[in-house]
């Protein structure tokens, strides 16, 4: 049925460590609006250079940043990534590899505008996110 439908993307959500603050109100509208999308072993997911407005939280299995050979950062389940194109509508800082089956959730860059103006905890975790890599790249 819809509800269980409903009901089992929430209890997905709240596995994106970005979303720990939100209410259960967010999680049912959450839930409603956002897409799930799975990659097999080895898929590109975004590519250094290329614009996107899209970030994503991983549900389930891992994704590789890195740009050719040299690895940034392996990110699993609760990470997200994609987010500083969707902050500065720039080109995508690194190339974001599945290593395996990989389930995201994708977000659109006004959605998640809209959820940071909502609830300023989500605000703040995506501000902690990329403050921490961009700590790493220096
Ligand atoms: P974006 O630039 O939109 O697309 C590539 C993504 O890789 C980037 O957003 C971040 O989410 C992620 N990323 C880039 N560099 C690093 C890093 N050093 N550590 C972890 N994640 C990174």
């Amino acid at each position: 049925s819809k509800d269980a439908i409903i009901l089992r993307r929430i209890l997905v959500l709240q596995k994106i460590n970005l979303f720990a603050h939100l209410s259960q109100d967010d999680f049912i509208r959450l839930a409603q609006i956002v897409e799930e999308v799975t990659y097999g072993p080895g898929e590109v997911i975004c590519k250094t250079g290329e614009f996107g407005d899209t970030m994503y939280g991983i549900i389930e299995g891992n994704v590789r940043v890195h740009n050719g050979n040299e690895t940034f950062a392996m990110l699993g389940q609760g990470d997200c990534f994609g987010e500083m194109a969707v902050i500065d509508s720039g080109p995508r800082s690194a190339d974001c590899t599945s290593t395996d089956r990989t389930v995201l959730l994708e977000l659109q860059q006004d959605q998640v505008f809209a959820f940071c103006f909502q609830n300023i905890e989500v605000l703040r975790s995506m501000m902690r996110v990329l403050a921490e890599r961009i700590k790493g790249m220096v």
